[in-house]
């Protein structure tokens, strides 16, 4: 079983696609980390990650920088969306993503395009999304605890320009698949958007 979780920064989708793993036993990539390691490599290399030449020269990061907790960073996030729009740094992380959905035994993905470019044939595909301030509020809590003193409107505004980035580009722009269900998480608390996650699995499933 492929399961695709789909949606924009901070609607819940990483929360609910380790959680989805967990409660299914089946292992989980976090797709967004591929093109934070790209972004950040391309930083460490002194390289631009508008330049489709440097973003790609970047993709043969190694693999201990998927450890790297500077990956976490809202800048790296900013990094990621900015060498996410070439063509030719999605075709590059493509087969890593591919082989790892079609793992023997089913895997849980999370992203922008797997449910449409990834594993389109993925018997379950939920795009998750949130009202902007509802995900700002998010990440302005988490930021808080961390001691970083970024305020609600800037991290507002940073969100709306990397939907608007990941929504318009021209390549696997961020859109649902047909076949996706939707799930809406402002009102929704962790373990609320978990429990509703499964239940609309379950749904889908017992449909098959
Ligand atoms: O989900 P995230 O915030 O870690 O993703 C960081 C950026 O990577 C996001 O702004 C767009 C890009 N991305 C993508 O283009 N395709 C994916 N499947 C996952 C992430």
């Amino acid at each position: 079983m492929i399961i695709a979780v789909d949606g924009p920064t901070a609607s819940g989708k990483g929360t609910i696609a380790k959680a989805l793993a967990k409660h299914y036993r089946l292992p989980h990539l976090d797709t967004g980390l591929l093109y934070r390691a790209v972004g950040r490599q391309v930083f460490l290399d002194g390289g631009d990650p508008d330049n489709a030449g440097d973003a790609l020269t970047a993709c043969t990061f190694p693999d201990g920088l998927l450890l790297d907790p500077e990956l976490r960073t809202e800048d790296t996030g900013g990094l990621a969306s900015r060498v996410s729009v070439h063509r030719s740094v999605r075709e590059a992380l493509f087969e890593r993503q591919r082989s790892f959905a079609l793992q023997p035994g089913g895997a849980v993905l999370d992203g922008r395009d797997v449910g449409t470019v990834i594993a389109p044939e993925a018997q379950v595909k939920l795009f998750v999304v949130a009202s902007v301030e509802a995900r700002a509020l998010r990440r302005w809590k988490e930021m808080q605890e961390r001691g970083n003193g970024r305020t609600l409107a800037e991290i507002e505004n940073d969100l709306r320009l990397r939907d608007e980035r990941d929504l318009n580009r021209a390549e696997a722009p961020l859109r649902a698949a047909d076949d996706a269900v939707m799930l809406d998480t402002s009102e929704l608390n962790r373990d609320e958007a978990i429990a509703a996650a499964i239940d609309l699995v379950e749904r889908k499933l017992a449909l098959q």
